[in-house]
């Protein structure tokens, strides 16, 4: 009887190269955080998951290391990607009884082996249905885009692997494309430039807040001036170096 009563969980997942997102209906996002994972290479030991395992980066014991199992748009540790969601979904029901019923955004780059993968991680991970659903299209809805309408409508999402342009007319992308240059590509060139131009090592946090801060991909009026610090190729000491915005964009351009 309580059981018939007793409402449906639906939760959507974007699990992404960068960040994974969960959103239960009726509360919101609840979990935004990056896709990363700390584990121990010897035991395959997950110690940390998350914002917890990307603040561990460059900080673990030697047989820790942080890894991120999704790259480039493409699963690149299955084991771990299925652990990361399992953490994630425990995280949102707690209840073993409770078996809600999942819609997963993937990169659009999977393979179908992947995607079958993705759906029996999801079972396992305590899920009682699991739809995938093409990002474009859930991006797309999300930005309410008129995606039923018997029109074309593009969109444009740059991802921290890849970014990826669709077409979607009629409820279903028509046209996709994907290339595997993101955020990421972005942070390495700017850091490539701190080091070529100015002598100046950075971690690659770093160049994301200063692309973060002063990125763009065509002059903006505000020429700020943000400063750098990082440690001098030449002597290893500390410095600091001043950054203009136009520097930042020269520094972007071979990416975009
Ligand atoms: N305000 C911003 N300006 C430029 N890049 C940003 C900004 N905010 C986030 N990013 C970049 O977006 C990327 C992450 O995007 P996200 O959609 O979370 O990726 P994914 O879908 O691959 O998980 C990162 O490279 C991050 O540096
Ligand atoms: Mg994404």
């Amino acid at each position: 009887m309580t059981r018939s009563l007793r409402r449906t969980l639906d939760i959507a997942v974007d699990l992404g190269t960068a960040n994974t997102l969960v959103y239960v209906t009726g509360r919101g996002i609840v979990v935004s955080e990056p896709s990363v994972v700390a584990i121990d290479q010897a035991t395959r030991d997950v110690y940390a998951v998350g914002l917890e395992a990307k603040q561990m980066i460059g900080r673990t014991p030697a047989t820790i290391s942080a890894v991120r199992p999704l790259r480039h748009g493409v699963i690149a540790d299955f084991e771990v990607t299925e652990q990361m969601l399992r953490y994630f979904l425990g995280r949102v029901h707690r209840s073993r009884f409770a078996h809600p019923r999942l819609v997963l955004c993937a990169p659009s780059g999977i393979t179908d082996v992947e995607r079958r993968a993705l759906v029996e991680a999801s079972s396992a991970a305590g899920a009682s249905a699991v739809a995938l659903i093409e990002e474009p299209l859930a991006a797309a809805i999300g930005s309410d885009l008129p995606v039923a309408e018997p029109s074309a409508t593009m969109i444009v999402d740059i991802g921290g692997g890849t970014s990826e342009v669709a077409v979607i007319s009629m409820g279903g992308v028509v046209c996709l494309e994907s290339v595997r240059v993101g955020g990421y590509d972005l942070d390495e060139a700017v850091a490539l430039h701190l080091r070529t131009r100015h002598r100046l090592a950075t971690g690659t946090e770093t160049a994301e807040r200063l692309k973060i801060e002063l990125g763009s991909a065509w002059p903006v009026h505000d020429e700020r001036v943000v400063e750098v610090r990082g440690r001098d190729m030449a002597s290893g000491l500390p410095v600091a170096v001043a950054i203009s915005a136009g520097e930042v964009r020269e520094a972007l351009a071979p990416t975009l």
